[in-house]
């Protein structure tokens, strides 16, 4: 079954065509990023105008580079939810349109999910159930994800998510928007002791995070610096800052599947390239002997492949959608869409 699957939630537009959930036949990612730069973080009016400009041409390349037509698509799936409502709505709007007119069944796909499934893509042997960590610019949540489209919320961040934490971070360090990567290079070079920084516990709930006491710390940190003219430990404070990250999400993964029973870790989302991130996972996977899911770089960001390959189980499970198909803003990852 070859999927058209289309990515429109934030500030990257994207089609890809999968075939059968798990073989990638071409992936268009068109990033908006060095739009959005200018105001140091995503301006949602901009994202969707964007992202009208460009979708169609995007979905007409995947078909082709894929060596297809379009009479050789047999389902559309979209991004639904959750995101930025504007920018979920172009690639909604435009995928009830190829359906339609393609004659062919609309899969609408929870992002997140999608992410997810990106390590399907990568990991043929990967399958069900498994615990996994997401987290992105706007989600962090600990899933139990028991078969390809049932799933349980073990543990979320309480205010800002991961990603954000980064970004934010990086902007007081007068880094480039996303800041993710500049933060993750910065820190290389620097000691992830030279700044005792917060990790927030939850009470009554052990596998629920919060990162607003880590960010303001590293703000106050940066502006009491620039306040008293003294120079900062940058990369001290980079290494410092993705080492609480770290302590944050790994341990409680760890203790979460431990708690479930599951011996399969798998981690997803852009902020799933981070370096510190990936080696305290495997460092504490094969500790506890673990096998662990992270998806190669390319796949970690936002991309359409990942819906693809979501899409289809989706399909499979029967979670179809007609033209009254709505986008979410926020959308729980364990729900299904309402038809
Ligand atoms: O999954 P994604 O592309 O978009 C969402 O679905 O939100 O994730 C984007 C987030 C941004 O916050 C970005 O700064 C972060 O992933 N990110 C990283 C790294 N690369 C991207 N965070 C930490 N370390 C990285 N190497």
């Amino acid at each position: 079954m070859n999927i058209l699957a289309i990515e429109s939630s934030c500030d990257e537009t994207a089609a890809a065509v999968v075939r059968d959930g798990r073989t990638v036949l071409s992936s268009e990612v068109l990033s908006q990023a060095d739009m959005h730069a200018l105001y140091g973080g995503v301006v949602p009016e901009i994202a969707s105008r964007s992202h009208i400009t460009v979708i169609s041409r995007l979905a007409s390349s995947a078909v082709e580079k894929a060596g297809l037509t379009k009479k050789d698509i047999d389902a559309i799936a979209v991004a639904a939810a959750p995101g930025l409502i504007g920018a979920l709505l172009v690639g909604v709007n435009f995928a009830k349109g190829a359906a339609m007119s393609l004659g062919v069944p609309l899969i609408p796909v929870h992002h997140v999910r999608g992410h997810i499934a990106a390590n399907y893509l990568a990991y043929p042997e990967l399958e069900p159930p498994f615990l996994c960590l997401a987290i992105s610019g706007g989600n962090t949540v600990i899933v139990d994800v028991r078969d390809y489209t049932d799933m349980r919320i073990v543990g979320a961040t309480r205010d800002d998510a991961a990603g954000e934490c980064f970004d934010k971070a990086a902007r007081v360090l007068g880094l480039p928007y996303p800041g993710g990567l500049p933060m993750d290079k910065l820190a290389q070079g620097g000691d992830d002791k030279a700044f005792k920084l917060p990790r927030a516990k939850i009470d009554g709930a052990p596998y629920d995070m919060s990162f607003s006491g880590l960010k303001t710390a590293v703000v106050n940190i940066a502006h009491n610096a620039q306040q008293k003219g003294e120079k900062l430990d940058e990369a001290g404070l980079a290494a410092s800052f993705a080492a609480a990250v770290s302590d944050t999400l790994v341990p409680r993964t760890m203790a979460a599947a431990r708690e479930l029973g599951r011996k399969n870790i798998v981690v997803a989302g852009g902020v799933a390239a981070n370096s510190r991130i990936r080696a305290d996972f495997k460092a504490a996977a094969e500790k506890e002997g673990c096998t662990l899911f992270v998806p190669p770089l390319k796949l970690c960001g936002d991309n359409a492949a990942m819906i693809g390959a979501q899409g289809y189980y989706e399909f499979l499970a029967g979670h179809t959608a007609g033209s009254d198909l709505n986008a979410y803003a926020t959308m729980d990852i364990s729900a299904d869409f309402p038809v």
